[in-house]
């Protein structure tokens, strides 16, 4: 229909004839003569109709915003003093001969260029008029880019694209399962993939060797500005490998794509243990841009007066750590209390801090509300292991550990960006040696990772104490987004029956759900390891993006449902019949994605 994109037509034109197709990103009237600016995927161009071509002119009269045009013209230099060179249309326009409206357009809800004055709501409800802003299509143009890169670099170092099922059996990585009722087996229920994992190991066991694919996941979990219900994974396998191998080529491929996309030269990956992660950072994915960090004080403060931070000194669970501020001590009593209701959605019941005024003036020089309480000789050791200095600011953290790290991990970041400490750039690093196994509450243990990966002890030891155990895990981490994560996994089935009894999983059980990896496991299964990247994250900080909705085309709202398509919804009747299912409970009135519990949620 068209010889050109709108925003292929240049100087180099002149006086040609060109057909082009777009929607009418704006119209001017302008004393008799009519200008649009035409829109497609390439860029805008303008239009002039002026009323000597009478029929395209009284049509051109009857066209509106976002109206879907075919117009013939011939490309001319605009006329002086017109020209915007801002624009890489903007030295010529077509003059217009003739028009053909190929569909009219209803008033859009709200114009393409000033889609900030309307909630998210509004623009999710009307995707396909967001998606026509070119912010988005350049990061959908990114995404499809990027895919063909991490394609073309996998499959030029020998990794198969092997598509593994969606319908399938839960497979544990720490979410809820989304369930499909069965038709042919009432009563029974596929589950969607939280990862391919288990299929990609068995694929191992087929001698496949090396794998990749770009994978949609499926995990119902509360969701964040990182977290999406639906998501998707480069995910990769390999066999006869080590962890250096895994984690040498995935970084290449890291490095590879930010060249090639973003002519960035990112850094050598330094490498930090998970103990020294929590220690340093509080965090398992530490935001290295940020040049503050924790220091443990517990030991200075068992004696302490101040009874919350001996308690914790003295808990073998419990943790005091202090978060030194550089220039902190401008902060004012409201900004600190903002602060300390922030550390509190982490659990943290308080937030004690001192103002370092005078360091020189010993305990006169310090402005707390806790000094009293703490000697002499433990508020030095305080300062000298912080290095404060004059015009800083300490906040400390006192509780279980867990709770100390979740808090003054997020207070770090927080009052990072706040403070403008946040370094240009990026910051990827790898955290190692996580441990196999977290407790819970209760005294259960829980993978950290997922229960298919090898300890880095043996079975005794294990079994002994599986709490010191550690894994043969990695995350690849980028400016305090988990970006990846994978591991080297069992492939003994021994080994793998003794993870799941440590997860109080029965043998019983185990066959239920394992069985059938339990069973591979017995017929020759390689070493084998790999990683699956969030390909969702990876795009989104790569463009900027504030959230991985925007680098998703139709994504989900924070309440999982999708306020386009309404989506979930009740269903016939007849067609819950035929899956045997009989509701419990009747559906709500509340409709999918309804604002108020998104807010609730974000
Ligand atoms: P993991 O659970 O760490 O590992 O997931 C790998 C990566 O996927 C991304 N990710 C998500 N992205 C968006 N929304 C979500 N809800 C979401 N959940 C995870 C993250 C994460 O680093 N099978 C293992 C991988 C392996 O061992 O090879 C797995 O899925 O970027
Ligand atoms: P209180 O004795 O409860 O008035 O607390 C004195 C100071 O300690 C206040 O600044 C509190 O914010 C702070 N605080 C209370 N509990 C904790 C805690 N668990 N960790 C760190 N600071 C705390």
């Amino acid at each position: 229909m068209r010889s050109h994109y709108c925003g292929q037509i240049n100087e180099t034109l002149i006086d040609q004839t060109v057909e082009v197709c777009g929607w009418v990103h704006n119209r001017r009237d302008h004393g008799g003569v009519i200008f649009f600016d035409l829109r497609d995927r390439d860029g805008v161009v303008q239009v002039v109709f002026d009323p000597d071509t009478v029929e395209a002119f009284s049509l051109a009269e009857r066209v509106r915003g976002e109206f879907v045009l075919k117009i013939k013209g011939r490309v001319r230099f605009r006329p002086e003093g017109t020209m915007n060179l801002d624009m890489p249309t903007g030295k010529i326009e077509i003059l217009g001969k003739e028009l053909e409206v190929l569909n009219a357009c209803a008033t859009p809800p709200f114009q393409v260029d000033e889609h900030q004055q309307v909630g998210e709501d509004i623009r999710l409800r009307y995707r396909y008029l967001d998606l026509r802003r070119p912010e988005m299509l350049e990061r959908f143009r990114f995404r499809s880019k990027l895919t063909s890169a991490v394609r073309r670099f996998l499959d030029e170092n020998g990794f198969l694209d092997v598509e593994t099922p969606i319908l399938t059996k839960a497979t544990p990585e720490g979410a809820r399962d989304y369930l499909v009722p069965s038709r042919t087996q009432p009563g029974s229920f596929f589950a969607l993939p939280q990862s391919p994992q288990l299929f990609k190991q068995l694929l191992m066991v087929s001698g496949f060797d090396r794998y990749y694919q770009i994978a949609k996941c499926f995990r119902d979990e509360d969701l964040r500005a990182d977290r999406q219900p639906e998501f998707t994974q480069i995910d990769i396998e390999a066999s006869f490998v080590n962890e250096e191998e895994i984690m040498g080529l995935t970084e290449t491929m890291i490095k590879s794509l930010f060249n090639e996309m973003l002519d960035v030269e990112l850094p050598e990956f330094p490498r930090m243990t998970f103990a020294d992660a929590m220690s340093r950072y509080g965090s398992d994915k530490p935001d290295l841009r940020i040049p503050l960090e924790l220091t443990d004080v517990g030991d200075l403060l068992l004696d302490a007066k101040f009874k919350i931070f001996s308690a914790s000194a003295n808990d073998p669970k419990g943790r005091v750590a202090a978060l030194k501020i550089p220039g902190g001590n401008k902060l004012t009593r409201k900004e600190i209390d903002g602060y300390t209701k922030y550390v509190s959605i982490y659990g943290a019941k308080g937030l004690a801090y001192i103002k370092v005024n005078d360091h020189s003036a010993g305990r006169e020089g310090l402005q707390s509300p806790i000094v009293k309480n703490i000697s002499d000789e433990a508020l030095q050791g305080i300062l000298d292991r912080t290095a404060a200095e004059s015009g800083d600011l300490i906040f400390f953290g006192a509780d279980k550990a867990k709770i100390v790290n979740e808090a003054l991990g997020a207070l770090r970041v927080k009052v990072g960006q706040d403070m403008g400490m946040v370094a240009e750039g990026w910051a990827p690093l790898w955290v190692v040696d996580f441990p196999m196994f977290e407790e819970l509450e209760g005294g259960n243990w829980h993978a950290l990772h997922h229960p298919f990966t090898m300890p880095s002890t043996d079975i005794e030891t294990l079994e002994k104490d599986p709490g010191a155990a550690l894994s043969r895990a990695y995350d690849m981490v980028l400016n305090g987004t988990e970006l990846g994560g994978g591991s080297i996994r069992i492939h003994d089935a021994e080994m793998q029956r003794s993870v799941l009894k440590a997860l109080n999983i029965g043998e019983e059980e185990a066959q239920d759900k394992f069985g059938f990896l339990l069973d591979a496991l017995n017929y020759g299964c390689p070493p084998h390891g790999g990683l699956a990247f969030g390909l969702d994250r990876l795009i989104m900080l790569m463009t900027n993006a504030q959230s991985i909705r925007d680098v998703i085309a139709f994504p989900k709202t924070q309440t999982a449902s999708c306020v386009m398509t309404a989506a979930p919804s009740t269903v016939d009747p007849k067609q819950l019949r035929e899956v045997g299912i009989k509701l419990r409970q009747q559906p709500t009135e509340e409709k999918a994605g309804s604002s108020d519990a998104d807010k609730k949620a974000e």
